[in-house]
């Protein structure tokens, strides 16, 4: 296993730091980031947009069968585009945070999803992260990293993005709408947020962005020995 084909799943649910160390992770190592949530918040997005009913199976798979979703590297982040129109900064704003898990929970778009992030993760190493990451998309990754974090810590990262980003923000809102993602996560039918049972678990309550990066790090190099 050489640095550059390593495949490393990073789990766990919203807003437990897996974006930012995993985007860290792959700059760090020059392997490919993939966020697999912001396919999901650009079907989301697009079936808004669309008037397409985000209940309705048929519908948005017929609609995802037209929409072409490319990430692509854009300094240290991600761009995301859907049928080649940015959408990065779309993709974030409560319409689509506070509905795509309805999305996200219907069988036939999960399995059209799996196949679309199985192919970029092919012939080349990647740092992957979402929720079935080390569960069903890439089940043999060299290294499985499972975040977690209290609710409150959570709700308080993502308030301080959110007015970093200029987006509106309510701490307590934050609070029950993270409590309410992770129920519907972790119980939905299909493929829930579940820790693999060979990931390792690393709370961040009280760790850096840095310290958890170091930490995965470690566990990186200890796997490639
Ligand atoms: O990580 P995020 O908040 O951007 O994810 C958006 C939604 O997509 C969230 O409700 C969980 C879901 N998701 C999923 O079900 N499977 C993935 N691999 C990634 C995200």
């Amino acid at each position: 296993m050489t640095e550059n084909n390593l495949t490393i799943a990073i789990d766990g649910p919203a807003s437990s730091g897996k974006s930012t160390v995993a985007k860290k992770i792959a700059g760090d190592l020059n392997l490919i980031y993939v966020d697999t949530g912001a396919m999901y918040r650009a079907l989301t997005y697009q079936a808004l947009k669309s008037n397409v009913n985000i209940k309705d199976e048929n519908a948005l798979m017929k609609l995802l069968q037209d929409t072409d979703i490319t990430l692509r590297k854009a300094g240290e982040g991600q761009a995301v585009y859907v049928n080649e129109v940015e959408v990065t900064n779309d993709i974030r704003q409560n319409n689509v945070t506070n509905t795509v898990s309805i999305v996200a929970a219907h069988p036939r778009v999960r399995t059209e999803m799996v196949v679309r992030q199985q192919k970029l993760a092919e012939n080349t190493g990647v740092v992957m992260d979402g929720r079935d990451i080390g569960t069903v998309v890439l089940p043999k990754s060299d290294v499985k990293i499972f975040l977690v974090a209290s609710v409150m810590e959570r709700a308080e990262r993502r308030h301080k993005e959110n007015i970093s980003k200029g987006i509106f923000s309510d701490l307590d809102q934050l609070k029950k709408d993270i409590a309410e993602r992770d129920y519907k996560d972790s119980t939905r039918e299909t493929s829930p947020l579940k820790q693999a049972d060979d990931a390792i678990r690393i709370d961040t309550t009280t760790l850096s962005i840095e310290q958890v990066v170091d930490k995965v790090k470690q566990l990186i190099i200890s796997r490639s020995k």
